[in-house]
């Protein structure tokens, strides 16, 4: 069965509580079963990460890369929160590692201040999704799997 890895980045751990009026209330546990419902349902495996630091998530994709070169991973769903803003590193990583990744966002990045208008990972993106909630989490894996299945 081949994998999804589901990244999550900075202060997504506290998704439930921080700013429910923006996130939404479910919790990233919720989100993680959302993300192993859809897996099941397209017969992918879903590894579900999350982490407050940034080399942490860079090694990550690195390895990543390696799985999709070895034909044992699709991609990988990001939402890499308000480094997506500021990590030029994690645009290279992306770009060094030639891994898929959709781009995401619970919330409508481009309705928000203007600081959250501009990404380093749109440029390195296969696709971004943006806005649906928590509901990106599955229509981003099912896009992925879409992208893979059409190559
Ligand atoms: C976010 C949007 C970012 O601007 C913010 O810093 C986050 C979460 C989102 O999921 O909407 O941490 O990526």
């Amino acid at each position: 069965m081949k994998k999804v890895l589901v990244l999550n980045g900075p202060n997504l751990n506290l998704l439930g509580t921080r700013e429910p009026a923006v996130y939404g209330s479910q919790t990233l546990a919720d989100v993680e079963q959302m993300c192993r419902d859809e897996g099941a349902r397209l017969s992918l495996a879903i590894d579900f990460r999350q982490s407050n630091h940034e080399g942490q998530l860079i090694d990550w994709i690195h390895e990543a890369g390696r799985e999709c070169a070895a034909g044992t991973m699709l991609g990988v769903v990001f939402n890499a929160g308000a480094l997506t803003h500021t990590s030029i590193a994690l645009h290279d990583a992306i770009k060094g590692a030639n891994v898929p990744v959709i781009e995401l966002h619970i919330s409508n990045v481009h309705a928000r201040e203007p600081f959250r208008h501009h990404s380093w990972l749109s440029p390195v993106a296969k696709a971004v999704i943006a806005g649906f909630g928590v509901h990106g989490y599955p229509l981003a894996i099912a896009g992925l799997a879409k992208i893979a299945a059409a190559k």
